[in-house]
């Protein structure tokens, strides 16, 4: 009779999250593609299998009927001891799109994609121009500044401000009750204080567009919130819950993921002045460089799914209920599909990224993260072409799935 194995805890035989997986997560995904497609841990939410190569992460996200994404029961339950006191926060959190599967995430995605349509992002453009430059000018390149500060952490909570035409004073609010957020679905385990800052920020969020819609229903305009409040009246999206729910996803998802983006992006530039150099004589390369940037230090570096049922993956056997972590990071860095995955080339093409993940809840944003980034990219260029790091060593936030900088000191 052969006895069954129990899974190792760790697929390295060592913890994978710790400070230099923090600072530096990289060396650890080679590793772990190097050992293996597929791989238990104990380490992530209490336990889950983590996908290591491309091509998997890619097929998990596209199959929207095998791995569900309907996953915050026992991520936000795992604390016993405040499961009353999270109920509330547990109900709001899952009826955001992320973390619904069809039909109702059909209906509730086809009701926003039409807010994120190229033509109407186009009309932003001006306005965002605008913020960019005015920020810029607020700053002392000469002198040395925190970019994080002074542009990425401000401008994202701004622009979703425009986008939902929701009052930009308020932005203060809408980036402390991210980052509480943002805390606790970045924790492999959240703490009790994490989650119960998450509720805190949830509901104030909830609450914010609670005393928002009445006014919005009596002037709608083409805002995101107009636009989720006339579904409501059709009959497309639900009353309450559902409403307000959106409404804090989008607030939220749309500026700690471009926040990273920034930072990390002009981190990788800054840290290879030939690539900074290569963009400033060609700037057409632009666009693509921001894919090779956000393939190269992915601002959302993994997420989760739950089997819908039983199945074997790579010999290994996977029950319903069980998590998977397909990590995206690791995905963008696989050499079967990257040549010198390590290295950044602004010119690199190829496609395949999955930094804005794929299939059926592949990001909404993309495209307006995407055109901001091409905005401040390009004048960062055109007015700053010095620009230089002044750390040597970067300040990670230290966030293992919204990896990002908490500072960005840089000078001219
Ligand atoms: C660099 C910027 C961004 C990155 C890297 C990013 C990344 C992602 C990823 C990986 C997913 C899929 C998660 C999954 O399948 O589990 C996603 C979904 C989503 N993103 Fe983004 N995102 C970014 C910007 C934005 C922006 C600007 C918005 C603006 C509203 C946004 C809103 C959303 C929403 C609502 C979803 C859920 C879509 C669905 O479930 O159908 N994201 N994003």
């Amino acid at each position: 009779m052969s006895a069954v194995l129990a899974p190792p805890a760790s697929p390295l035989g060592r913890p994978l999250i710790d400070a230099a997986f923090r600072a530096d997560p990289y060396p650890v995904y080679a590793a772990l593609r190097e050992a293996g497609p597929i791989h238990w841990s104990d380490e992530f939410f209490g336990g889950a299998w983590l996908l290591t190569r491309h091509a998997d992460v890619e097929a998990v996200l596209r199959d929207a009927a095998g791995f569900s994404a309907q996953r915050t029961g026992g991520w936000v339950m795992q604390n016993r001891a405040a499961r009353g006191e999270l109920k509330d926060f547990q109900r709001l959190f899952a009826r955001a799109m992320l973390f619904v599967d069809a039909p109702d995430h059909t209906r509730i995605r086809g009701v926003l994609n039409a807010g994120f349509r190229n033509d109407v992002l186009q009309q932003f453009v001006p306005a965002i121009e605008q913020r960019v430059d005015a920020l810029l000018d607020a700053v002392d390149a000469d002198a040395g500044f925190d970019f994080m500060q002074a542009l990425a952490r401000p401008l994202p909570a701004e622009v979703m401000a425009m986008l939902m035409d929701i009052p930009a004073a308020d932005r203060g609010d809408f980036i402390a009750w991210s980052d509480d957020l943002a805390a606790f679905i970045g924790a492999p385990v959240p703490s009790l204080d994490q989650a119960r800052r998450a509720r805190t920020s949830l509901l104030a969020m909830s609450a914010y567009f609670e005393q928002l819609v009445p006014q919005r229903r009596h002037a709608p305009g083409d805002d995101l919130v107009s636009r989720l409040l006339r579904a409501e009246a059709a009959g497309d999206i639900g009353a309450g819950p559902e409403l307000l729910a959106q409404c804090a996803m989008l607030l939220f998802a749309g500026h700690e993921t471009t926040r990273n983006l920034l930072g990390n992006g002009l981190q990788a530039l800054l840290a290879d002045p030939a690539s900074w150099q290569r963009l400033q004589r060609e700037p057409e390369l632009l666009p693509g460089a921001l894919r090779e940037l956000l393939r190269f230090d992915s601002p959302v570096q993994y997420t989760g799914r739950r089997v819908v049922a039983d199945l074997v993956l790579h010999g290994r056997q996977l029950r319903r209920g069980d998590l998977v972590v397909p990590l995206i990071a690791s995905a963008n860095r696989d050499p079967a599909r990257y040549a010198e995955p390590d290295r950044l080339d602004v010119a690199r093409r190829g496609g395949g990224l999955l930094s804005f993940g794929a299939g059926a809840h592949v990001c909404i944003g993309a495209s307006l993260t995407l055109m901001e980034a091409e905005i401040v990219f390009g004048r960062l260029l055109r007015r700053l072409p010095g620009l230089r790091l002044v750390d040597a060593q970067p300040c990670w936030s230290g966030n293992a799935v919204y990896r990002g900088l908490s500072a960005l000191q840089v000078r001219h």
